[in-house]
């Protein structure tokens, strides 16, 4: 099964999809994290992609497809995947379909996180990653035991650069001129699942995971677009 999951910044698309790779071993591609890993670890990649991902700005399509082109073929991905964030342009929607295609392979369906631009600002702002392992926390919605140490292997938790209040609304900003036309796209083509983004995450995961087991079960799914 491939899936987007689709959605502004700070929607809980990242928490989500470890949530649901724990329900069914889907595997999760963010290229956020792809990004952010090769900014890291100093590469050709990374410091290409440095002062976009530090500004909010979207990373060229050509390079992003390329990148996810790459992980596609990745082993683990051989039975599908989970992509987070990709895409995010119309041009990047039609490069997912053309990599599906060359693979033999077809979008199974979008989940669409709807929230309030509100809500997702809360939740960046108070978002808080493990630099060692890179667990998510908020220090409102999912605190750590300790203040700033990640409860799984005691590393300092810490702000994502582009967590802070300026790059937030451009982030938000990018997503509303660049990636929202997509969920017209993807509902007209009656790939679209829409979740209210907006309450608890295990709200979330039961609703998105009531989704993958319909969508699991037939190929034909009745009432795609729904809420
Ligand atoms: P990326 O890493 O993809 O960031 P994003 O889309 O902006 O999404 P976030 O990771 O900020 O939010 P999320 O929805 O995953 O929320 P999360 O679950 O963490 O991209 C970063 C950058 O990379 C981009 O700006 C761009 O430069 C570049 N890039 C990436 N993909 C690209 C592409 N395709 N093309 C071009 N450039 C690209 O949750 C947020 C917080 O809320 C957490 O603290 C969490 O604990 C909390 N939380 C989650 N759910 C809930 C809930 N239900 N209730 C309460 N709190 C919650």
């Amino acid at each position: 099964m491939n899936i987007v999951l689709l959605g502004p910044p700070g929607a809980g698309k990242g928490t989500q999809a470890v949530a649901i790779r724990k329900h069914c071993g889907l595997v999760h591609v963010s290229t956020g994290e792809l990004f952010r890993s090769a900014l890291k670890d100093d590469s050709d990649l990374g410091r290409q992609v440095k002062e976009y991902l530090e500004s909010g700005r979207l990373v060229p399509d050509k390079v992003t497809s390329t990148m996810v082109a790459r992980r596609l073929d990745e082993p683990d991905c051989a039975a599908g995947c989970m992509l987070d964030g990709y895409p995010r342009t119309l041009q990047q929607a039609a490069d997912l379909d053309e990599l599906l295609a060359q693979r033999e392979r077809i979008l199974d369906f979008v989940l669409y996180f709807d929230v309030s631009e509100a809500t997702a600002v809360d939740r960046l702002g108070g978002r808080r990653l493990c630099q060692a392992c890179g667990a998510g926390y908020h220090i409102k919605y999912m605190p750590a035991k300790k203040e700033n140490q990640c409860d799984a292997c005691g590393g300092e938790l810490m702000q994502r650069t582009d967590d802070m209040p300026d790059t937030i609304r451009d982030r938000l900003k990018v997503y509303g001129e660049q990636t929202s036309a997509l969920v017209e796209e993807y509902d007209m083509r009656g790939l679209l699942y829409r979740l209210d983004a907006n309450v608890s995450p295990t709200e979330i995961t039961a609703a998105a995971m009531a989704i993958l087991k319909v969508v699991g079960q037939s190929s034909t799914v009745p009432g795609r677009s729904k809420t």
